[in-house]
C-alpha cells in the first residue's frame, strides 16, 4: 500500500496543476482574449478529443464557443477563428507577424520526407517557383497548361469506353482519379512523365495525415510510394538536369520548365528539385480530385440533380460548340461547382504567430500571443446555419441567381486569399467545368445498383481536416456510354 503512495501524490499533483492550467481566467487577462477550451491535463490539452474525430472536435468547439477560441493540443496552442472576415484577416496579414513558414515545411516534410535544407527548400518555392506558378496558370497565360490538359483529359475518358460500347462498373478513383493524374501531369510534366505513379500518389495523399505525425512506422505505406514517387521524379528529370538544361523535357510546360532553370540555378540537389515538383504535382492533384469526387458522388445518389445538369449542359452544347469559361457555361454546372467548393472545403488557412499580434474578428481585434497558430475554420463559415438554408444538404442549384433574394449568397472561400491565394485556382475550375462537360457528355452515370447502401454518400475521413473532405472507401458506378 505505501508503494503507491507516491504514484497517488504525483497523479493528485498532475490534476492540482492541470486544473489551474485549464481555468480559463488565466488566458482571459488581454480584452477580447479567446476562451479556451477546458481540458485536463496540461500539453496534452484537448488532443485525445481532437484525435478521435478532429472534423467533429472543430464542429463542436465552434458551436459551443462562437467565433473565436483556444485549443491546446499536445504542445502547440491553436486559436481557431470561424468568422469570414476573421479568416479574411489572417489571410490578408498586414502585419507581417503570421507566417505560413512552420506549417509550410511541416506539409513538405510530409510530402517530400526530407529533413534537411528545409529552409533554404522553403524559401526558393516561396519566392521563386510559386511566383511562376502564379503567372503561368493566371487565366491570360494558363493555356500553355489547358491546351494539353484538355486533349489528354477527353483521351483518357474516351480510353474508358472498354466494354464494346456496353455499360461497365467502374470505381470513382478510375473515372476521376485517374484520368485527371495523367492529364494533369501530361500538360505540366510532357509526354516522358511516369505517368505509371498514380497509385503511388493516391498511397502518398490517402496516408499524408499519418506522415505529417512524423511517428515512425506511422503511414509506412505512404512513405514508401513517397520514395518512389522522388525516385522516379528525379529520373525524368535526369537527362535535363545532368545536361545542364541541353536535353530537352518533351512537351513539358513553361511552368516546370521555368521551375527547374530556377532550381538549377538554386544549386539545389536533383533530389530536392524532384521534391519541389512533387509538391507542384500534390497541390494541382490532390484537391482537385477530391473536389470532382464530391461533385460526382452527389449527382450519382441523387438522380434528380444528375438528370437535371445532364439536360442543361446538353442544351448548352446544342448552342454552342463547347462551353470552356464562367460567362459561357450552364449556370447549373457553376453552380454545381461552387456548391462542392462550398460543401467540402475544410481548413484552408494555418498560420504561426512569430510575435504578439491581433487580428480582426467580427469588429472586435483579437489578441494572438508569440507562438500560437491560428487557423481559419472554413467548414464553419460554409455551414453556417445563419448563411446557408440547411447548409450540411449539397444542393445543385443553391448558387443560381434567383430574383427573390435580395443579396446574392457568399462565394466559397476554398481558395484562401492574400500572399499565399491558391495560384491554381482558375486552372482547377477549368478542370471541373470541362470534366464534367465532356464525362457527360460520353457516359451516363448511374449508381451501382437501387439499393439504399448504394445511394449513401461514402464516409468523410475525419483525418483529413485541412483542405477538402475525403473519404477512405472506394465508390463504384456505372457507365454506359451515349451513342
Ligand atoms: C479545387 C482545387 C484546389 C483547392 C481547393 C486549392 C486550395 C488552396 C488553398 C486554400 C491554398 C492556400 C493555402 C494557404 O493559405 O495556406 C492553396 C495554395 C496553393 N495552391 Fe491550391 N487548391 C486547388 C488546386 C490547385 C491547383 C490545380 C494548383 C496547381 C498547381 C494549386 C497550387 C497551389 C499552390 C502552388 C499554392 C501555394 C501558394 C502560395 O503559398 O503562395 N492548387 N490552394
Amino acid at each position: 500500500m505505501l508503494d503507491i503512495l507516491p504514484l497517488v501524490a504525483f497523479i493528485g499533483l498532475i490534476f492540482v496543476v492541470a486544473y489551474s492550467q485549464a481555468r480559463p481566467s488565466v488566458y482571459t487577462a488581454l480584452p477580447n482574449s479567446p476562451t479556451t477550451v477546458p481540458y485536463l491535463f496540461p500539453w496534452i490539452g484537448s488532443f485525445f478529443s481532437f484525435n478521435r474525430d478532429p472534423l467533429r472536435f472543430f464542429q463542436e468547439c465552434h458551436q459551443r464557443y462562437g467565433h473565436v477560441y483556444k485549443v491546446f493540443l499536445a504542445g502547440r496552442i491553436i486559436v481557431v477563428i470561424t468568422h469570414p472576415n476573421g479568416i479574411t484577416s489572417i489571410t490578408r496579414d498586414t502585419t507581417r507577424n503570421l507566417t505560413n513558414k512552420d506549417i509550410f515545411i511541416h506539409m513538405l516534410q510530409g510530402i517530400t520526407g526530407f529533413s534537411a535544407n528545409l529552409d533554404s527548400i522553403h524559401e526558393l518555392l516561396d519566392h521563386k517557383i510559386f511566383p511562376i506558378t502564379k503567372m503561368t496558370l493566371s487565366p491570360s497565360s494558363m493555356l500553355d497548361i489547358t491546351e494539353g490538359l484538355d486533349k489528354s483529359l477527353r483521351r483518357e475518358l474516351r480510353g474508358l469506353d472498354q466494354n464494346k460500347g456496353l455499360p461497365r462498373v467502374i470505381q470513382l478513383s478510375d473515372l476521376i482519379g485517374r484520368p485527371l493524374y495523367t492529364a494533369g501531369c501530361y500538360a505540366l510534366f510532357g509526354s516522358t512523365f511516369p505517368f505509371d505513379t498514380f497509385s503511388d500518389f493516391q498511397a502518398l495523399d490517402s496516408n499524408l495525415p499519418q506522415l505529417l505525425t512524423q511517428l515512425p512506422f506511422i503511414g509506412y505505406r505512404g512513405a514508401h510510394a513517397r520514395d518512389r514517387l522522388l525516385s522516379k521524379i528525379a529520373d525524368y528529370i535526369e537527362g535535363w538536369w545532368e545536361s545542364d538544361g541541353v536535353e530537352e523535357i518533351p512537351e513539358a510546360s513553361t511552368t516546370v520548365m521555368q521551375s527547374l532553370t530556377e532550381l538549377k540555378a538554386s544549386q539545389v540537389s536533383k533530389r530536392e528539385a524532384a521534391g519541389a515538383l512533387l509538391l507542384l504535382l500534390w497541390g494541382f492533384h490532390s484537391n482537385t480530385w477530391y473536389m470532382l469526387f464530391w461533385l460526382v458522388t452527389h449527382l450519382v445518389v441523387d438522380d434528380k440533380a444528375m438528370a437535371q445538369l445532364t439536360q442543361d449542359l446538353e442544351a448548352a452544347r446544342n448552342h454552342q460548340s463547347l462551353p470552356n469559361n464562367e460567362s459561357n457555361s450552364p449556370p447549373l454546372l457553376e453552380s454545381a461547382i461552387l456548391e462542392t467548393l462550398r460543401w467540402a472545403t475544410t481548413s484552408t488557412t494555418v498560420r504561426f504567430a512569430e510575435d504578439d499580434t491581433e487580428i480582426a474578428v467580427n469588429g472586435l481585434r483579437v489578441p494572438i500571443n508569440k507562438g500560437e497558430y491560428v487557423m481559419g475554420d472554413v467548414r464553419a463559415v460554409h455551414h453556417d446555419l445563419s448563411t446557408f438554408e440547411d447548409p450540411d444538404q449539397f444542393r445543385i442549384g443553391r448558387y443560381m441567381t434567383k430574383e427573390d433574394r435580395s443579396a446574392p449568397l457568399p462565394k466559397p472561400m476554398a481558395w484562401g486569399g492574400g500572399k499565399h491565394m491558391c495560384v491554381g485556382r482558375h486552372v482547377a475550375v477549368h478542370v471541373m467545368r470541362l470534366f464534367m462537360l465532356e464525362c457527360l457528355r460520353l457516359y451516363e452515370i448511374k449508381a451501382v445498383a437501387s439499393g439504399f447502401e448504394t445511394r449513401r454518400l461514402p464516409r468523410i475521413s475525419s483525418r483529413h481536416f485541412i483542405g477538402s473532405l475525403k473519404t477512405n472507401e472506394e465508390v463504384h458506378v456505372v457507365i454506359s456510354p451515349r451513342h
